[in-house]
This record gives structure tokens, sequence and C-alpha cells, in this order.
């Protein structure tokens, strides 16, 4: 079946684009484009052209089967140029996205149209790359070089209404898209055409104002390099000709594409992907979610309850007494309103979420919940009551989930009525921020019920990974590891504060003492404790040192660092210094990189371990969890990817 398709209304040709799912730019559809340009401009009926797709979006990109491939004719840059040359001038009509190739193509219109909720984009730094095909050249022609620069380098979308007031669109079509596409053809071709984008004048901005941007581009891209890259190809593209700026562009994108970043944005571009529909479960049907419970109002249960209301379900929040409710609405109405701040939210919608949460000190009012979440104290003796309490009062059918961090979720579910319905399903702190979802069945957990836990994901814009059971499951395992190995340097007497800026250096957002200062040294260290009390050997570490002597991070002004009071910025601390002398065995000098490495490889071995004994299902479920979960790098794939343990995420087998 040809993926294109044109029919004739009186002098306007409506050239329809239908390859489902998201009509993204594959060599048939590229080629069915340039005959349709050779057809139409030998038309002598046809005046105008207008450009639709069929389906929920217009071209929204690159064909992801065609990555890593050797590109086939006719190339995106030439169609584009084909299009823009046509005798007859182009209307691109656009709705669902357009981004990348596919707002090449839009930019090879004459004129480009959007429905309201349509948004248009450069997401090809996300993969490494810079847009191949005039996207870094043809945008500042349209919108100036502000604007390419935002739109190229951050690789977010933009909404329909603000790409027209910036000159991205032409006009805004309320109503049907295709009928007012054909009439805003056809009053075109009453004036004077506007001239081809790519012949349009361009103002260059100063070497301050690249200078500028380059600080900003480089601070967000923590050490990626595409978005500079694609920054200098806007400034090619203001700076020099036409035909210079796309040789350079092209020449770039071609380079990129073969990088070890690209590699590691695809490995996890198709990780995530395969991570959301697992194989298993492709033909088991989850419960359907209408209402959910959350017990516990804390730091994880107001978070959970948030991100919940943000995905529409009505919320059910249970606590033990009156003040813990009302402590857990404030917690959420405080969540609710950073958003508003950040302009996430409008005050009303804030109000609107915060109104659909239920709190209660009731189990009764769990009986209609479809999913509860139970985020109680780690305490395996609470957690067991509240099952109890929970599995007399819920519905056969209703998933129950614990969010427990280290506690074995089959000694949680001892006793329970039909502990088919029961599953780990570990948040990350803010549970309402944090991508990563860990999702823990125990032997006993039945397919729907874990076909459910994947569905929370999806429904929360998650990504889940199925974690088997052991102590931390996948990721706070790997920390344990990670947070040991960066103290065995210590040991070795590498400055702590080197150690964190090797990590930033790397990619991570903060270094591993810096972390621990920010969440608290504390609950680790309460947690070594319980294993001591409870009569395992758990060696000493130096965080249990500082926590000894009041150090459990910034909550208490010290921790790895000092704080001034009211100030985040961490200080090197003589008094840990002084706490940790008799702790450094050697005076060791390693540079920031090899620092890093060795940090990484340790994740990555405790992460081999964790594959040969199946808590993870492949390599990249691990790199997965690293980087939704742990900030690890996203553009260095994580660190079995990083590592060479490169298996099983994309269609080669990449
Ligand atoms: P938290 O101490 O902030 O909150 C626990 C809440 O549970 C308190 O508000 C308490 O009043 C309430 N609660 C205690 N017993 C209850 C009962 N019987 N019925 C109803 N409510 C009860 O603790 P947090 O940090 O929210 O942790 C909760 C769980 O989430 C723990 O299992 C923890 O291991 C896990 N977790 C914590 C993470 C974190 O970063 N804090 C991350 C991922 C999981």
């Amino acid at each position: 079946m040809s993926v294109i398709a044109i029919e004739h209304e009186g002098d306007i040709a409506v050239v329809s684009v239908d390859n489902p799912p998201v009509n993204a730019l594959s060599q048939a559809l590229r080629q069915g484009l340039w005959d349709a340009v050779g057809a139409l401009d030998v038309d002598p009926s046809v005046a105008a052209v207008v450009l639709i797709c069929a389906g929920r979006t217009f071209i929204a990109g690159a064909d992801v089967s065609e990555f890593g491939k050797p590109p086939q004719p006719p190339h995106l840059p030439d169609l584009v140029a084909r299009i823009e040359g046509a005798r007859k001038p182009w209307v691109a009509a656009i709705h669902g996205s357009a981004l990348g190739g596919g707002f090449e193509v839009a930019m090879g219109c004459r004129f480009r149209l959007a429905a309201p909720d349509a948004s248009v984009g450069f997401p090809e730094v996300t993969l490494g790359v810079v847009p191949g095909a005039s996207g870094t050249v043809r945008t500042p022609r349209l919108a100036g070089a502000e604007l390419a620069v935002e739109l190229v380098t951050s690789g977010r979308p933009m909404g329909a209404a603000g790409a027209a007031r910036a000159g991205l669109i032409d006009a805004v079509i309320e109503g049907s898209l295709r009928d007012g596409a054909i009439a805003f053809a056809r009053q075109a071709l009453t004036r004077p055409l506007p001239a081809p984008v790519s012949a349009r004048a361009v103002t260059a901005p100063d070497a301050s104002f690249w200078s500028e941007k380059e600080k900003a581009v480089a601070r967000a891209a923590r050490g990626a390099t595409a978005p500079l890259r694609a920054l200098a190809c806007v400034r090619k593209g203001v700076e020099a000709s036409f035909g210079e700026a796309m040789a350079f562009e092209r020449e770039t994108f071609l380079e990129l594409r073969g990088s070890e970043e690209a590699a590691a944005l695809r490995h996890v571009f198709f990780a995530e992907r395969a991570a959301l529909r697992p194989a298993a479960l492709r033909d088991v049907e989850p419960l359907p979610l209408r209402r959910a419970a959350v017990i516990g109002g804390g730091t994880m249960g107001a978070g959970i309850a948030a991100a919940m209301r943000e995905a529409g379900l009505p919320v059910t929040l249970v606590e033990r007494d009156a003040e813990g409710v009302a402590r857990g609405l404030d917690t959420l109405r405080g969540i609710f309103a950073g958003n508003v701040r950040r302009g996430r939210l409008s005050e009303a919608q804030a109000e609107a979420l915060v109104r659909g949460v239920t709190g209660t000190t009731d189990h009764a009012s769990l009986a209609e919940a479809d999913l509860v979440i139970e985020a109680v104290f780690e305490d395996i003796d609470v957690k067991r009551a509240v099952f109890d309490a929970v599995g007399r009062v819920c519905r056969q059918d209703a998933v129950l989930a614990t969010n427990t961090s280290y506690l074995d979720p089959r000694s949680i579910a001892e006793g329970l009525p039909g502990p088919e319905r029961f599953i780990g399903l570990h948040f990350f702190s803010p549970a309402n921020v944090m991508k990563l979802l860990e999702i823990v069945p125990t032997p006993q957990t039945s397919l729907r019920t874990l076909a459910t836990g994947f569905a929370v994901a999806r429904l929360l814009k998650k990504i889940p990974v199925r974690a088997g059971i052991c102590e931390g499951f996948i990721g706070n395992r790997i920390l344990k590891l990670y947070r040991a190995g960066a103290e065995a340097l210590v040991r070795q007497g590498i400055p702590i504060a080197e150690i964190d800026a090797a990590m930033r250096d790397y990619g991570f957002a903060m270094g591993p003492f810096e972390a621990q200062d920010l969440g608290g040294l504390d609950i680790a260290f309460l947690q070594r404790e319980g294993a001591r009390a409870a009569g395992r050997h758990v060696p000493e570490t130096l965080g249990d040192i500082l926590v000894r002597a009041g150090r459990k991070g910034q909550k208490t002004g010290a921790g790895w660092y000092d704080y001034v009071p009211g100030e985040r910025r961490p200080q090197p601390s003589p008094a840990v210094a002084e706490l940790l002398a008799g702790e450094i065995i050697a005076k060791t000098s390693m540079s920031r990189r090899a620092i890093a490495e060795h940090l990484v490889a340790e994740m990555a071995a405790e992460g081999r371990a964790i594959l040969e004994e199946g808590i993870a299902e492949s390599p990249a479920a691990i790199d997965l969890v690293e980087i939704h979960g742990y900030g690890f790098p996203r553009w260095r794939g994580g660190p079995m990817f990083a590592t060479g343990m490169r298996g099983n995420a994309g269609p080669r087998g990449a």
C-alpha cells in the first residue's frame, strides 16, 4: 500500500501521508513525497499543494528502524530542497507533532499551518546528533537565531501558539485542519508568495551572544557534545551562506551519527521503548485503574499520591492519625504549590488536584481502590500490620503494592489472603519527579498484577524496570557499592571534593558525597545499624563515623562537608578531615577521569553480579535504573553500556 495519496479539491492538491503509527520518514515515504512533487509540478490543474497526515500526528520524525543503517536515497535534505523548489507552493498542515525531519519537511514548504494542540521541535540532540536536513539553517531564517538555539540545543518541543508567535508557523487553524489549509492555500494564491525559507534574510547576533549561549548550553549538557555542536551549526547557519551552512550541518550530522554518544543515546532510547511493554506481558490485560489509595503520607506517600493525581486518578490517602493526615495533605499541597511556582500548573489546577485527594485514617475507605500502595515506615511489623488490615477490606482483585526499599516483599506479604495480587512497586524520591519505577514481583504475584505494575508506570509516565528480590533490588544495591567504592578512594587519600568533582565532570549532577549530604546520611546508617542489631556483620563505614559525630548532612548543617546556614554550597570540612584522619591509609593521587572510570567500573561489576543472579533481566535494564533513578548521565548510556556490556536493547541487538 502506498504511504502517499493525492486528492484534488479544485485547483488545490491534497497530499496525504499515511505511514502508521507516526508517519515516520521511511525511505518509502521520502520516495513517495519525491514523486508527488514531480507529478504535481507538471499537473496543469494544480495551483497549490496541501501536505497533511493521517492518524494521530504529522510526520513525527525519523524512522527509528533506519537508525544506524546506511541512509538510502532520496536523502532528506534533497527532499526538503525539492519541496521548496517545487513549481507549486506547498502548504504543510501540522497536527500532533512535527519533530526533527518532520519539521524540516514542513520548513521546505512555503507555508506552515498547525492545529492548536500541535507541537514542533528538534529532538535530535536527545539522540546524540544534530538536525541533518536544514533544521539549524532554516529555523533561524524563520524565527531568528535565539529561538533556533533554544529549539535545537534543548531538544524540547514547542506548542503551536508559541511557534506561531515566533514565526515558525504562519497560522493556527481551529476546526478542520484540512478545510482550513485548503482555504488558506487558495487565499495565499491571491497574493505574492513569500520567499522560500532558504532565501530569507537572517540577522547574525554578535560574538557575545554566542559566548553566552556556549556557556549556558555547556552547563545544561553536562558533558554531552551534541548540544554544543548543534549550537555551532546554528551559528554557521546565520553567519555563512545557506549552501555552506547546509554542508556544515550535514557534515556534523554524519560525524555525530557514528559517535559513542549517539550510540549510547540510541541504546537508552530503545531500552526505554522495550521497558514500557515487556514481551512476556504482551497478551496480559492489566487491571483497569480508576481509583488509587496510598497508605502513609510521608515523603514517599505524598509524592506517590501527587503523581497519581497528576495522572488523573482520584486518591485516598490513609495515615495513622489525624495529624498524619493533615501533614500528608500539607506535603501534597506543597508539592503542587511548587509546580505552580515553576509554571507547570495553574492555581486552579493545583486546587483541583488537592480536592481529588481524600485524607482519612479509616481503612474501610480502601474498599473502592483498584490499587493500594503502601509507603509507611520501613519496618516489617508495621508493614505486615498494614497489609493485614488492607487484605481484609480491599476488593479481592485490587492490586496491593509495597514501596519498601530494602525489606523482602515475600515476608511483607506473608499471610496475606490472595498473595497473587501483591507486588513491590519501588518509587524514587521525589516520587512525583523521578522517572524510575522498580517493579518487584514475588513468586506468587500473578501476571495480571505484574501487568498492572507496568500499567501504573505507563500511567505515571515512568520507566518500569523489573527487579528480582534481594536487598536493595537493583538500584540501591548498586548505590551501596558505588558509595563503598567512593569511601575506599577516600581511605586511599583522595579528597572528598575531588571525587565529587570527578563524578560531576563525568556527567552526574552531583557526586556521591554531596548527594548523601542532600538526602541525609542517617537513612543508610539506620539501615546498617538495624542489620548489626540483627546480628549481621556490617563493617563500619566512614559515613557511620560522621553520623555518630552528629553529621547527618545538610539538614544538620554538616555532613561530608560543612554548610553555611541557609546555603547549600558544600565547603570542604576541616572537622571531617580530623574525624577521618585515622582512616586514611595512603596518599594516592588519581586523575578525575580515572576516579570516575573506577567508580563506574565498580557499579558495573555489581551490575554483572546482579545479572548473574537474575535480579535484572538485561544490562540495559540496569542502565535504565541508573539513568532514571540515580542521575547517571544519559548520554553515556548507563554503567553497563559505558563499560562495554552492550546487549539486547535495540532492533539490531545493539
Ligand atoms: P516517612 O517517615 O517520611 O513516612 C512514613 C509515613 O507513614 C509517616 O507519615 C507515618 O505517619 C506513616 N505511617 C506509619 N505507620 C502507618 C500506618 N500504620 N498507617 C498509615 N500510615 C502510617 O517515610 P518515607 O521516606 O516516605 O518512606 C516510606 C517507605 O518508602 C519506606 O518503606 C521507605 O523505605 C520507602 N522508600 C523511601 C524512599 C526515600 O527516599 N525516602 C525511597 C523509596 C522508598
